[in-house]
């Protein structure tokens, strides 16, 4: 039921290989090389790292060797795991989990379509990186490297970040990708070329000098290129393919996640990272021409506990900043904002100042301030404080960024200062703190309950469609689910008296056909074991229905029950009908199908 994008025709990998693999892979210690996971009980838990939040709810069961996140539903082994949080197909997990515990996918099964295609987009990308490189050094890149020396990049720095150039004729890249036994459409699938209306392949970058997007593990996954004059678009990037994802990447992280020592510093552009790496901050990385996504916020919490935000000092860097503040803060993060002064960016400030612009910036960055001081100092430009009316709207406005703190000692910090300097009583400030405090909270604790409820039932309409229009039969198919992946002795006896026909929800059906085709090959149908027979996000939903399940006294007399309602729902509606009906109302039907099961 692997659809578009994961198509597969049948299980590559054999079982057994998969029985092995599991058996030596311990799932806590795979998430918590990604996730700080704290002992509860007997499972562990710990802040999900597929959505933002603040109180853990994902658990991880050792046990069953699975993980669930309560919160935003994500959820399957160790291999659904690591296919999420790595951004990889099934095949490309298992070596990854294989390597680690020195085992060896079988040669002749390791790669299914979408993998093989992926295979082949890195390789064409690693040689068009060398390419282009080689290209800087050739008479026509002559203007490449001049320009790239002008902007005070040295050799190593060059080479350290493998730059190159892209010649102006629209084919040579084409032209050498083929002659190393690359199709054109493998070309274009990697976006190095676009298609012409005939539908031959054309370089896409022409005239441009080029850097390359390289992964934590070292694959080149896409480039910028930037243009030498003024012709528009100055950047022009890679758009998203098989195996890249812009709003999940960031510029130079491979580098900079090993100088992190707990910080990172978030600027916006190519050169800018670069000049700061040159300057010796190698923890400097970049998003890729988009705006900050909770993605890369949460890729970033990852690495480092503090993020410097050092965006440029004109008005869209600002709003930029603002922006950024409020996607970085809610992971936990400690954000600090570095301004450069006189408007300029982070390379051009390190230029002006020579063979002084290293210690020049690591002055800047040591008198930082964090985002509070940031959003205060600049409300204090925005308001004169010296006209009464300026200076009750300045309090409107400072009281809520002083209320965000979580830290009350860090919020009397603020509220002192203030006070000092504006001259008005403290009791007064923190009265009006502690009113947007207390509104800060539930507000907040409405909005996470809202956020979360909201997450889990798009996932569920996302995933299966006709679920609000059949929600009564829906139910009683995610129960009957649940029963059988808890119970595998009863999901004999299930497999042997219910078709799939009697499923009345597509996406339900086809859980319910995986499962009793492994059953009736007398294959496992745990949680852990059937993970390669569905997406990531159809494990997320199959985790989830078995979570929100908790385990059934009698799960016979259950399964029964459930039957019944699908026998009784089956052929109900027809389709038309369906497509007119009101969506229902989940409590509704939960309520009513506990009713039933009370008169027993
Ligand atoms: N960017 C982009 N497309 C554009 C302009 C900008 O993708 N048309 C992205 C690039 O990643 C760029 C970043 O936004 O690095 C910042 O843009 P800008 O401030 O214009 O670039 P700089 O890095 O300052 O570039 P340069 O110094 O080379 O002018
Ligand atoms: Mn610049």
């Amino acid at each position: 039921m692997r659809t578009g994008k994961e198509s597969v025709k049948k299980l590559p990998i054999s079982d057994q290989f998969i029985q092995e693999l599991k058996s030596r892979t311990a799932i806590e210690e795979v998430i918590s090389e990604y996730v700080q996971l704290k002992k509860s009980g007997r499972n562990y838990m710990g802040l999900c790292p597929f959505h933002n939040e603040k109180t853990p709810s994902f658990s991880v069961s050792p046990e069953n060797g699975f993980f669930h996140c309560f919160g935003c539903g994500a959820g399957g082994d160790a291999i659904t795991f690591i296919r999420k949080i790595e951004n990889l197909d099934y095949v490309e997990a298992v070596n990854l989990l294989a390597a680690r515990v020195g085992m060896t996918v079988p040669k002749d099964n390791r790669d299914d379509g979408m993998g093989r295609l992926k295979t082949r987009i890195y390789e064409a990308n690693r040689e068009a990186a060398r390419f282009y490189h080689k290209q800087l050094y050739a008479p026509d890149g002559k203007q490449a490297l001049e320009y790239l020396r002008k902007r005070q990049l040295t050799e190593k720095t060059i080479i350290h970040f493998g730059l190159g150039y892209s010649p102006a004729s629209r084919f040579e890249l084409v032209n050498y990708l083929k002659s190393k036994g690359f199709s054109g459409s493998e070309i274009i699938a990697a976006n190095l070329a676009n298609q012409s209306k005939k539908g031959n392949p054309f370089d896409r970058f022409s005239d441009r000098v080029m850097f390359p997007i390289i992964d934590l593990r070292g694959n080149v996954i896409a480039f910028g290129g930037r243009i030498m004059s003024d012709i528009k678009p100055k950047y022009l990037n890679t758009s998203d393919t098989p195996v890249f994802n812009k709003s999940r990447s960031l510029f130079a992280l491979q580098f900079a996640k090993n100088k992190a020592n707990g910080q990172l510093i978030l600027v916006e552009g190519y050169m800018d990272v670069i000049a700061l790496h040159q300057a010796g901050f190698e923890n400097a990385v970049a998003t890729l021409g988009t705006a900050l996504t909770n993605e890369q916020a949460i890729l970033i919490k990852r690495y480092c506990d503090e993020v410097v935000i050092c965006y440029d000092a004109d008005e869209a860097g600002q709003r930029a900043t603002e922006r950024a503040i409020g996607i970085l803060r809610p992971t936990g993060l400690r954000v600090k904002v570095l301004t450069v002064p006189n408007g300029k960016d982070p390379d051009e400030f390190i230029k002006s100042y020579g063979e002084q612009g290293s210690a020049r910036f690591r002055m800047l960055l040591e008198k930082t301030g964090n985002d509070i001081e940031y959003a205060i100092s600049k409300l204090r430009t925005e308001f004169n404080t010296d006209i009464d009316a300026q200076r009750v709207e300045f309090f409107n406005r400072v009281t809520p960024v002083i209320a965000g703190i979580d830290n009350p000692v860090e919020r009397d910090v603020y509220i002192t200062r203030l006070s000092e300097e504006l001259n008005v009583e403290k009791s007064a400030i923190a009265n009006l703190v502690r009113k947007k405090f207390r509104r800060n909270e539930s507000k907040l604790r409405n909005d996470e309950q809202k956020r979360a409820a909201n997450e889990l039932s798009a996932i569920n309409n996302k995933m299966n469609k006709e679920k609000r229009f059949r929600l009564r039969a829906a139910s009683a198919e995610e129960a009957l689910i649940a029963v059988m992946i808890t119970n595998p002795d009863i999901a004999v006896k299930i497999v042997e008296r219910v078709q799939p026909e009697l499923f009345p929800t597509a996406f339900n059906r086809s859980i319910y056909e995986i499962l009793s085709q492994r059953v009736k090959s007398g294959r496992e149908i745990s949680l852990e074991d059937i993970s390669g027979d569905f997406s990531v996000d159809e494990m997320g939903s199959i985790t989830g229905i078995v979570a929100s399940h908790p385990r059934e006294n009698d799960p016979a007399a259950a399964a029964r029950e459930y039957i019944e309602v699908l026998e009784d729902e089956n052929g109900r509606l027809t389709p038309k009908q369906i497509e007119q009906s009101e969506p229902q109302d989940l409590n509704e039907y939960i309520k009513k199908l506990r009713k039933m099961k009370d008169k027993r």
